[in-house]
């Protein structure tokens, strides 16, 4: 019996001891190899001291100044540093807006986005459209715009009336071309064009943003759209004059190879959501990054943005993520993690003969493995066999860590696990991590009777 409120009141957890590297160790000795950063969040592993030693150091200094009367060095260097790192069509006149987690940050952009419009006098725009099959966050207005069914459902008669579209989710291809339709620009453009449908039927007059993961995360595995898609979305954006955010909670600062997930697309946002690997885990970060064009708004406007948390910009998390962005930068992190993307899926392609892998997808050190029952038809695993949930448990127990996911078929179908290391993982650790988890399939192939161990 514990007075802790659990996600679930009816698992156990062990309790976590310490960490270094790329290992967990809980309270029973039991060590952990995390093959998911967490929940994709310790992009630097654990227990650096660079970024230990930057804490303690803005904690002797001042932990705690509330940003309604001051404003701490840490959060304006990292500021400066962060937008530094976005697009030169965004970068110019843009700002960097903290607080402390990947939710808030997506409440954060959405009401920037109405607000950008207000500051014009432009007060009717209210609709943000978003995709099914997507997450970006767990507060109400975060989860409005979430497309994840059962993320959705106690909650739905809380939040704004549904205003979705299809996900370019290639693997899964709606468009009825047919077989190999899916490696086509014509697919991407038909599923981009619902944006343009979706903002005629409700009148472009009402629309402010359109919400967007550039590769798709806790929800559907990694799924990286077609090249067209994003380009395609801009213009849809321009033509009606809609702010497009990017949600780079997870994709952001180096998780797919490139400093933010966009950056794999010809399109530039006009907002982007950051969070999980900013600070690596090691305080609650995110932040909100203006583009020049929407700041401006605010600047020919009152210069206020009416919002704000108690932990806006809370000087010891910005220290940890300018910390965490020095790190990253001193040791090119993020080219790294781009020239080790094909290697680490050249490993996980050797996964495919346990027997129970419909696709292996994504970009850098973000991948999504999606398990079906039959490789050839794609039919999906019954919900009720928990196969993600089976996997990440028999990969517990040999001491490896993924992030399981389910539902994103449907609403009800479809497993996958999301394997993404720290970008300081060495290649033993990356062999390690695919040696169990090749043992955690074979051990679920065979509980389900499926695959190569049937
Ligand atoms: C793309 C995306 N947006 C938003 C969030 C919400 O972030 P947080 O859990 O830090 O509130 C997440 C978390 O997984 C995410 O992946």
């Amino acid at each position: 019996m514990s007075e802790f409120f659990f996600r679930n009141l009816k698992k156990n957890y062990p309790t976590v001891a310490s960490a270094k590297g790329v290992r967990i160790t809980d309270t029973e000795g039991r060590t952990y190899l995390d093959g998911c950063s967490g929940a994709i969040v310790a992009n630097l592993g654990h227990g650096l001291p660079e970024i230990n030693n930057a804490i303690n150091e803005q904690v002797q200094k001042v932990a705690f100044a509330h940003t309604s009367q001051f404003v701490s060095e840490a959060g304006l260097e990292l500021a400066k540093k962060v937008v530094e790192m976005t697009p030169p069509g965004f970068m110019k006149g843009a700002r960097a807006y903290f607080m402390s987690g990947g939710s808030e940050a997506v409440e954060t952009a959405i009401k920037m986005a109405r607000s950008y419009f207000v500051h014009q006098g432009d007060n009717q725009r209210t609709i943000c459209f978003s995709r099914w099959q997507s997450y970006h966050g767990s507060t109400l207005g975060a989860l409005s715009v979430t497309g994840h069914p059962a993320r959705r459902k106690p909650y739905v008669p809380m939040l704004r009336s549904p205003s979705h579209i299809s996900a370019d989710y290639r693997y899964r291809c709606m468009c009825g071309f047919g077989p190999g339709c899916c490696a086509s620009d014509e697919c991407s453009i038909a599923r981009a064009d619902e944006l343009e449908a979706a903002i005629v039927f409700a009148g472009p007059e009402n629309v402010m943003a359109f919400i967007a993961e550039p590769i798709v995360g806790a929800t559907l595995g990694a799924a990286v759209p077609g090249r067209a898609y994003f380009p395609r979305i801009r213009e849809i954006c321009d033509k009606y004059g809609i702010l497009l955010i990017a949600d780079e909670v997870m994709t952001g600062l180096g998780r797919t190879g490139t400093t933010f997930g966009m950056n794999h697309f010809d399109a530039e946002p006009d907002i982007i959501a950051l969070g999980k690997g900013m600070a690596a885990g090691y305080q609650p970060l995110a932040a909100v990054l203006g583009s020049g064009r929407v700041v401006k708004a605010f600047e020919d406007s009152t210069g206020v943005f009416e919002h704000g948390f108690t932990y806006s910009a809370h000087p010891v998390s910005c220290a940890a993520g300018l910390a965490a962005l020095d790190f990253v930068q001193k040791h090119g992190l993020i080219k790294k993690v781009s020239e080790r993307e094909c290697g680490f899926f050249k490993r996980a392609l050797e996964l495919i003969k346990t027997g129970i892998i419909g696709d292996i997808r994504g970009k850098g050190f973000m991948m999504g493995i999606e398990f079906v029952k039959n490789v050839d038809t794609k039919e999906p695993f019954s919900a009720d066999l928990r196969v993600s949930q089976l996997v990440a448990q028999e990969a517990m127990k040999i001491g490896l860590l993924v992030y399981p996911g389910s539902g994103f078929i449907d609403g009800v179908n479809g497993d996958h696990i999301m394997i993404a290391p720290p970008f300081t993982v060495s290649d033993d650790e990356m062999s390690e991590i695919f040696e169990l988890l090749e043992r955690a399939l074979n051990a679920v192939a065979k509980l389900v009777g499926s695959g190569s161990a049937r």
